[in-house]
């Protein structure tokens, strides 16, 4: 059941993307420094003459660091483990001091390798560590939600939020893997896995329509998670993920396309002070940018409501109350997606391609906030 991508830059091959239904071919995960030192064999024992530090939260570990630890122990020299409260609460530096103090006290050098088992808090908050941790060393990427696995896993944008400010402190580090377990996914709740469907229903409609009415097609069997299907799913987001950061790899361009629904997404995050999920805020953005879409005539009526009706469909918002035009207009003006003070907007130009847009009018704003509000 093994698929297998690459990510390529400049056409030479960085980093696999592993997805299996279980962690038996876990090992394959240091294939590439593997090759790098010369090692022949990766089922010999302690082929790796290296410490491993596996990072995770409380939640996560308690279902799978066992795992783990039992594919790896008779394989490294050493690993050790790094656990904090689940939650985008410790996404911070002092999380990551906490990091650093245990691989100082545990003499963890340049050659040793991080692994960040959990979702996006604990891949970004390892990536940053890993990025900065003796002008940087070696992460391994293991996605456990939906989100992390076809989105914040691939790219190597990692960080950390500073007081109020999301992602404020961060690096560009490419990880030397991304090993995903597609049945990890049977113990993430309904909300945060229908969250990570928000930005895989985002990459059929930034680019690739037969994707999207796949997604459609398929709809129930998604929603029972159905394995194979899912596997199916998955691959092709991540190949649509990768393809555009392969492009793009420091977001200087293409890459803000997969900002769809972000913009007044995040003005929604803040202002509903993160009781509302990431996915499910992105969701309300999509549904705003896309009534614009439709509005310039990117795409028809029936297609706005039909991208709403599959939102619903995994039980994604799809209108929100007791916020105001003007304050999430104002929040999202004050975004970083603000360029040379032109709000820098995605918008489809028809279901499967999406296109960075700098003229869209504040009455077209508040028009779209109007539309998804109550
Ligand atoms: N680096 C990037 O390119 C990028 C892209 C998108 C989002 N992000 C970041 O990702 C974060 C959001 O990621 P997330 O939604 O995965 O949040 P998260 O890491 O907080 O995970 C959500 C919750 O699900 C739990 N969980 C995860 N996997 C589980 C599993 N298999 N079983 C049971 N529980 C599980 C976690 O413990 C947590 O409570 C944000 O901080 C966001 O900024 C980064």
């Amino acid at each position: 059941m093994t698929k297998q991508l690459t990510v390529k830059y400049n056409d030479v091959p960085i980093y696999d993307i592993i997805l299996e239904k279980d962690f038996s071919n876990f090992l394959s995960v240091f294939d590439t420094i593997r090759k790098e030192q010369g090692i022949e064999n990766r089922n010999q024992p302690m082929f790796l003459n290296k410490k491993v530090c596996i990072v995770s939260d409380s939640e996560v570990s308690s279902h799978y660091i066992k795992d783990i630890i039992k594919s790896l122990r008779d394989h490294v020299k050493e690993i050790k483990t790094f656990t904090f409260t689940a939650g985008e609460s410790s996404k911070n530096l002092d999380t990551v001091y906490n990091l650093y103090d245990m691989l100082i006290e545990n003499n963890f050098d340049r050659k040793d390798i991080l692994i960040a088992l959990g979702g996006g808090v604990v891949g970004d908050l390892t990536g940053y560590t890993a990025a900065t941790y003796l002008r940087g060393v070696s992460f391994i990427q293991v996605p456990t939600s939906l989100l992390a696995m076809v989105d914040s896993s691939i790219g190597g944008k990692t960080g950390v939020d500073f007081h109020a400010y999301k992602n404020m402190i961060g690096a560009f580090h490419q990880p030397k893997a991304v090993y995903i377990n597609l049945s990890t996914l049977n113990s993430l709740t309904d909300r945060q896995f229908n969250s990570g469907l928000g930005e895989i229903i985002k990459h059929g409609l930034i680019k690739d329509y037969d994707y999207y009415q796949w997604i459609d097609a398929n709809k129930e069997a998604i929603k029972s998670k159905d394995l194979s299907v899912l596997m199916e799913m998955i691959d092709r987001s991540c190949a649509i993920k990768r393809d555009v950061v392969e492009k793009d790899p420091k977001e200087l361009g293409e890459r803000a396309l997969l900002n769809f629904g972000h913009t007044l997404g995040h003005a929604i995050e803040k202002l509903m002070e993160f009781k509302l999920l990431h996915g499910e805020c992105v969701t309300l953005g999509m549904v705003a940018a896309g009534f614009i879409s439709y509005q310039r005539g990117g795409i028809t009526k029936e297609q706005l409501i039909d991208m709403e009706r599959l939102f619903d469909y995994f039980n994604m918002p799809i209108r929100i109350n007791g916020l105001l035009a003007d304050e999430i207009l104002q929040v999202a003006s004050h975004d970083k997606k603000m360029e040379s003070g032109k709000l820098k907007f995605i918008l489809l130009s028809r279901i499967g391609n999406a296109v960075i847009d700098t003229t869209v009018t504040r009455d077209e704003l508040i028009g779209a906030i109007q539309y998804i509000l109550n």
